[in-house]
């Protein structure tokens, strides 16, 4: 097979600084930067003109990232990122009072904010799961089936932030609709990283663009399992109000910027250009590499994790390491070392989040690997 070569030239990246968390915010490509600023030049040019032609535009731009996770597009809207789809779905379910809104201790911190208050305006309370990171999936799935006595809802990541780990979606949703228990996923990392992400029959589904397909910023899907549909509403009220089509519910949301919306399937492109899927397999076993020698450097090892992401890995910090100064550590490292990688936490260890896309290269983790046993 063909090594395919690193790709930074596709991007505006700093080439001066070593990229290594994609993960977080992402990165867009310079060809969707362009798109985007042409579209902005022509809503200065005309306003008014620009906004009649919004509409349309976001229908096709809906239609081509619906497509892209090969889902219904009848089922699929436009929201601003993961979190706002979570909400819009946990606006949605019934929450009867007493009732538990079910999670995991891997999910994404403002997930489990948004389960807390929705949890607060019902009554009902919040159980998190234990799931350890080694567990294989048939534990996850025995851990989660335990506790879904009296659930409202089982809300769970499709890919982990913190542990970089795959949940088994399609078992979890069998066993709580089997007791007729929603199930919200968290999908914010899985565009571009699972095919067809949101085939698996959850009742919502949401996930970003803005994350590994390196669509612009705020742009993300939500998935609405046919039942709900009618329901569904938007977290902004606006013109859309009563649009009985569950998606151009969601496109209209008063005055904003629809550049990244509308640009985001250029993105999709600059991937297929990318040769995605055989990319993807290719960073996989670089960042694997990478991890290693990172982890070598600092003496630690690669955390064995059940079903990793494809371009995530966790090395393990040292134990000298605290992660409670992880936020002055990482401001270190990026002006001193010029270095932009994130710290993770779980059950008491310390981990380094190492991400790989297009724009990576395996020297980057060498560099790392030379730089980093400096200061920590
Ligand atoms: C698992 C998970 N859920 C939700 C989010 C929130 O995404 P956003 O900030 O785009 O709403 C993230 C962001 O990193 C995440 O990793």
């Amino acid at each position: 097979m063909t090594l395919l070569t690193p790709r930074p030239d596709l991007w505006s990246l700093d080439p001066e600084v070593l990229h290594l968390n994609h993960g977080s915010y992402g990165a867009v490509p310079t060809r969707t930067l362009d798109r985007m600023a042409a579209l902005r030049a022509e809503t200065e040019a005309n306003p008014m003109r620009w906004f009649r032609t919004v509409a349309a535009q976001l229908t096709t731009s809906r239609l081509e990232l619906a497509s892209f996770l090969q889902t219904d597009p009848d089922g699929f809207a436009l929201v601003a990122n993961a979190s706002a789809g979570v909400t819009a779905a946990l606006a949605t379910l019934p929450i009867p009072a007493g009732s538990r809104l079910v999670l995991t201790n891997h999910a994404y911190g403002a997930v489990r904010y948004a389960a807390e208050r929705f949890a607060r305006m019902n009554q009902a309370e919040v159980v998190v799961v234990d799931v350890p990171l080694e567990a294989d999936d048939e534990t996850v799935v025995e851990l989660i089936e335990a506790e879904l006595d009296g659930a409202a809802v089982l809300i769970v990541d499709q890919i982990t932030s913190g542990t970089v780990r795959i949940f088994p979606i399609a078992a979890l949703v069998e066993v709580c609709h089997a007791r007729d228990i929603p199930v919200v996923v968290d999908g914010a990392h899985a565009p571009a990283l699972i095919d067809a992400p949101a085939a698996d029959g959850a009742d919502f589904w949401s996930g970003n663009f803005h994350k590994w397909p390196a669509s612009p910023r705020a742009t993300a899907g939500l998935v609405v399992a046919e039942r709900w549909r009618s329901e569904t509403l938007p977290l902004i009220v606006s013109w859309s109000e009563h649009d009985e089509r569950m998606p151009e519910r969601f496109d209209m949301q008063g005055t904003y910027d629809y550049a990244p919306w509308i640009a985001a399937p250029e993105s999709l492109r600059v991937l297929a250009d990318l040769d995605w899927p055989v990319r993807r397999t290719q960073l996989s076993a670089m960042l694997d590499e990478g991890a290693k020698v990172v982890a070598k450097a600092l003496g630690t090892g690669v955390a064995e994790v059940a079903r990793s992401a494809p371009t995530m890995r966790l090395v393990e910090l040292p134990s000298t390491v605290d992660l409670s100064a992880g936020e002055a550590l990482k401001q270190r490292i990026s002006r001193d070392l010029k270095a932009e990688i994130t710290f993770t936490g779980f059950d008491g260890r310390g981990f380094i989040r190492l991400s790989a896309h297009a724009y990576n290269s395996p020297q980057d983790y060498e560099s790392l690997a030379a730089r980093l046993p400096g200061v920590l």
